[in-house]
């Protein structure tokens, strides 16, 4: 039988093949890479084990955001509260609604509440909340009118370019000791740009605050 193929063909044949399929890992890669990070796309509500509303608590009963994310000025990661924290007020407060129940399982089992996380970054991205509100950072900056959120939603898309954004150039983004909780927009006085203009000289370098090391260590 006559040899269809010659050797040349073959191996032309399998380069192709070869090249097809490096071209497809890499579209994978940067697709992988490119595609919009966390858990949740950007505002969008993911379902709770209960229907807690910041505008609730925040907004309208006033408790403060260290009350429930207790290590936020202190570590890099803010904390969640405890079922015990939630039924120091709800063992009375509409203590025997159905929707209370994840409470009092976690109570009893011991363990968390198990919250769908909305925030995530890459294991390969160093973020650290305490130094960010030492500086000034206010939690708005980041997560938008929280107060106003009956469902937690989450208004960025936690990309590089948006912490670019700001390391370039935080000053307009600063405000001053406990006003990094408050949530309205706030105007600053003359004498406190002032302050804010001294404060900045104390901020780290541009160069610093943009360099690759400082986020990925
Ligand atoms: C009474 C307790 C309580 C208070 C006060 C509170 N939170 Fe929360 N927070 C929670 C609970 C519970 C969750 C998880 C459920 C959810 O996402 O709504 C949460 C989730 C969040 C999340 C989303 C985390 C994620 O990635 O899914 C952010 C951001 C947040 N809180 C910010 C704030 C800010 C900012 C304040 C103050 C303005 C605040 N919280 C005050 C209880 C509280
Ligand atoms: C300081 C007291 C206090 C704490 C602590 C507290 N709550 Fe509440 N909660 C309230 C009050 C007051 C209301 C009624 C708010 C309203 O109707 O305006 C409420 C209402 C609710 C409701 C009913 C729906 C709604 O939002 O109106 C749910 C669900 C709820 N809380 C869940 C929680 C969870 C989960 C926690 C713990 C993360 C928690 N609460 C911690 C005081 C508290
Ligand atoms: C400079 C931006 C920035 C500021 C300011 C900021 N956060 Fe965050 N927050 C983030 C990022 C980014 C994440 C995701 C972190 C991660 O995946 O490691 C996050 C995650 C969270 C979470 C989820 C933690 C978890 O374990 O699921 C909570 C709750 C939260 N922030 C609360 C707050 C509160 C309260 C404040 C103000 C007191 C605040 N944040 C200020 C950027 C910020
Ligand atoms: C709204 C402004 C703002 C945003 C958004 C922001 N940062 Fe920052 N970041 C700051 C400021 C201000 C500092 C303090 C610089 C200093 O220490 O002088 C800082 C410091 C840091 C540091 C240095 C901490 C150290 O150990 O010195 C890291 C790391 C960092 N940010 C990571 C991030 C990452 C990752 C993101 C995005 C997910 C982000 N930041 C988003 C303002 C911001
Ligand atoms: C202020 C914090 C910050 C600095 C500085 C920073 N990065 Fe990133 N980087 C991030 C965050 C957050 C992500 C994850 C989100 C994303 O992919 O946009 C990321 C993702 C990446 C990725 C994954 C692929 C991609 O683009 O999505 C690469 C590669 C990368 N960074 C390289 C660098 C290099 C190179 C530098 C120095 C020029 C640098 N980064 C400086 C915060 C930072």
């Amino acid at each position: 039988m006559p040899q269809t193929f010659t050797p040349g063909m073959v191996l032309g044949a399998k380069l192709v093949v070869m090249a097809i399929g490096a071209v497809v890992i890499l579209v994978v890669i940067v697709a992988a890479a490119w595609s919009p990070i966390g858990a949740a796309a950007v505002d969008e509500i993911k379902s709770q084990p209960i229907p807690f509303s910041h505008k609730h608590h925040v907004g309208d009963v006033g408790l403060d955001c260290r009350f429930c994310h207790a290590t936020v000025e202190t570590q890099a990661t803010p904390g969640m509260p405890s079922a015990q924290l939630c039924l120091g007020c709800h063992s009375q407060l509409f203590a025997d609604q159905a929707l209370f129940a994840p409470l009092h399982r976690a109570v009893e089992r011991h363990q968390p509440i198990e919250w769908t996380q909305l925030h995530r970054l890459p294991d390969y991205v160093y973020f650290d909340h305490s130094v960010h509100l030492a500086k000034g950072v206010a939690c708005i900056e980041c997560h938008g009118r929280v107060d106003q959120m009956s469902l937690m939603r989450r208004p960025q898309e936690l990309t590089m370019k948006w912490c670019f954004a700001c390391h370039q150039d935080p000053a307009p983004h600063l405000r001053f000791g406990d006003d990094v909780f408050g949530m309205p927009p706030h105007e600053i006085s003359d004498a406190q740009a002032a302050t804010l203009n001294r404060f900045m000289r104390q901020l780290e370098s541009r160069q610093r605050m943009t360099d690759c090391s400082t986020c990925h260590r």
